[in-house]
């Protein structure tokens, strides 16, 4: 065999051996058998040898060439089985932490919302977010043309399918299918053509329905003034507004004290001091007419609360739009 082959063999193999990890194996491959490489240059180089010669050289450098890729390639399983030694670790660094995700605060709040009331005994429904015209506003008493329709901009899908524009339409869906007594909360998204500081396209609602015998206003008072309660505090202070809903007579909006400004007055509240969260009233009897109840038997009070209005005021954040920007140093504030 051609000396200076042999060469390169033996040294390559007792390189090898001593080769401490993988970098140091990879980085033996690329010396002898790297484009640069001892062996690749020995086999470039064999034109040049005298005729008789190239044969056996050409020969000997193949033969070196596979028995030295077999051997780096068995060097770097044994390694690799070994695992990496002690040393290489440094026990005392902290860990590296990855990204945890958490409930949004919407959904939280949400959740809380609902966990009130299902202490109360109300059951958690849902329904569908593309609504017909039907169940969004002719079943609430809302017939088209009224007036009423231009409380709340509606995306319209086609003249009689809607995306919901507040979540009461669950209400007729759960009348239609359940006699009384009907305890229930509906949360979910809602949409409306609006957009401000207090006001997204996109939002959350609960629906709440209570509906059975001998049901008054002083329930829904006593109800939504606990639910509040809980929700804050014991100290929080509300008020009931009379208000008009074409579903409801009477009719009532709550209000809770702007907690940004204590009811002094700020650009949150309008300047009003009270910040508006819910609204509510006794179920009007034309809905029992649509569903086949007896408005002669059966009472009762719903009521339609924002989800983000509720947590603007838990966590005090005066623009609605946080919510939904999606930054993650604003959400990672909610983290539990
Ligand atoms: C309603 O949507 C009625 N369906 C509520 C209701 C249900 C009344 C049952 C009677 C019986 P209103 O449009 O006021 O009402 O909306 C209810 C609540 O949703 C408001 O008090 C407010 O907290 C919230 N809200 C309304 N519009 C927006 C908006 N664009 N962005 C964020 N929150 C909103
Ligand atoms: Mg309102």
């Amino acid at each position: 065999m051609d000396l200076s082959i042999e060469k390169i063999r033996q040294d390559a193999l007792g390189e090898l051996e001593t080769a401490p990890d993988a970098p140091a194996v990879q980085e033996l491959s690329t010396r002898y058998l790297g484009r640069k490489g001892f062996v690749t240059r020995f086999l470039r180089n064999i034109s040049r040898l005298p005729q008789a010669d190239r044969a056996e050289a050409g020969k000997s450098g193949n033969q070196v060439k596979r028995q030295l890729e077999e051997a780096f390639e068995r060097k770097l399983a044994d390694l690799e089985a070994a695992g990496p030694s002690a040393d290489a670790i440094d026990v005392s660094l902290p860990g590296r932490q990855p990204p945890v995700g958490s409930v949004h605060p919407i959904t939280s709040i949400s959740e809380q919302i609902c966990g009130i009331f299902a202490r109360m005994g109300f059951e958690v429904v849902e329904g569908p977010e593309v609504e017909s015209d039907y169940y969004n506003f002719e079943a609430l008493n809302i017939p088209k043309d009224h007036p009423a329709r231009d409380m709340q901009d509606t995306f319209y899908i086609d003249d009689n399918v809607v995306l919901r524009t507040h979540t009461s339409p669950v209400q007729i869906r759960v009348m239609e299918q359940r006699k009384p007594p009907v305890r229930v909360v509906a949360p979910g998204k809602v949409y409306r053509c609006d957009s401000d500081l207090t006001h997204t396209p996109m939002f959350h609602q609960v629906e709440g329905l209570l509906v059975d015998r001998n049901i008054s206003f002083g329930d829904l008072k006593g109800v939504l003034t606990s639910f509040v309660h809980e929700m804050f505090d014991e100290q929080t202070t509300l008020r009931f507004r009379p208000s008009f809903f074409p579903f409801t007579e009477p009719s009532a909006e709550v209000d809770i004290l702007c907690v940004m400004c204590r009811g002094k007055g700020c650009r949150v509240c309008s300047h009003t001091g009270w910040l508006e969260i819910l609204g509510s009233g006794m179920v009007h009897p034309a809905l029992y007419e649509n569903v086949g109840y007896d408005a002669g038997v059966y009472t009762g009070f719903a009521f339609g609360m924002g989800v983000e209005r509720i947590a603007m005021l838990k966590y005090g954040i005066d623009d609605i739009r946080k919510f939904f920007e999606n930054d993650d140093r604003f959400l990672r504030q909610f983290q539990a």
